[in-house]
């Protein structure tokens, strides 16, 4: 079973990648940020609360977001090939949640950094907010989505670093280019 942890700055890639490996791998994708978008969408109280936090570029309370995750990992089919989690965790106890999860049903992971230049990170922000209609891709949002990633997600590449799964990727070539790093890691790493 191959499980990734996509980590990386708001605009790095992950989605990108996410779509690159479960088309040649065939896992499954699990975008937090897209679950998240889905409540907002059904009109609930709840996607009404989570609004008001990811267009002001805040993270989600940690507990709700557990919630997310124990489902998912709940209703895997048996078949599942594995899981790309794109966006999730991105605080430390995220992660260790993540990791006590992941203990219980038996399954590894490794953990793949997207890093990418801030500036060319605001630049593609700002391109998809053109088009995009993301309340969050403007450029006062996208300065502070960048400083909650700095404060609260960066600590979590030294918990995996600990872990010893952790592998950066420079994210700041070309699509293609960017996913012939991660092949390279995911076939070697699946090979051991
Ligand atoms: P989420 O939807 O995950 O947003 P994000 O992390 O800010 O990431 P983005 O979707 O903006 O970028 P990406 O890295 O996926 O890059 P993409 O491939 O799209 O989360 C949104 C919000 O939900 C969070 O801010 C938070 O509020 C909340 N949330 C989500 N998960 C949470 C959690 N676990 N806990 C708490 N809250 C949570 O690419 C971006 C653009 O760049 C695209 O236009 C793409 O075409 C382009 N691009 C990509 N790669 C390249 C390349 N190599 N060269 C040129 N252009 C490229």
């Amino acid at each position: 079973m191959l499980n990734v942890i996509l980590c990386g700055a708001p605009g790095s890639g992950k989605g990108t990648q996410s779509q690159f490996i479960v088309e040649k791998y065939g896992v499954q994708h699990l975008s937090t940020g897209d679950v998240l978008r889905a409540e907002i969408a059904s009109g609930s109280e709840l996607g009404k609360k989570i609004d008001n936090i990811i267009s002001k570029g805040n993270l989600v309370p940690d507990e709700l977001m557990l919630g997310v995750i124990e489902n998912y990992i709940a209703s895997l089919p048996a078949d599942c090939k594995g899981t790309i989690f794109d966006g999730y965790p991105r605080t430390v106890a995220q992660a260790e949640s993540l990791t006590s999860l992941l203990e219980k049903y038996r399954m590894d992971a490794i953990m793949i950094d997207l890093l990418v230049d801030e500036q060319l990170l605001i630049q593609r922000l700002i391109d998809r907010g053109k088009v995009s209609g993301r309340a969050d891709d403007n450029l006062n949002t996208i300065r502070h989505r960048l400083a909650v990633y700095h404060n609260q997600t960066e600590p979590v590449a030294h918990y995996y670093l600990h872990q010893g799964i952790y592998f950066p990727v420079n994210g700041n070539y070309a699509m293609p280019d960017v996913f012939i790093q991660i092949e390279s890691i995911i076939d070697r790493e699946t090979k051991r």
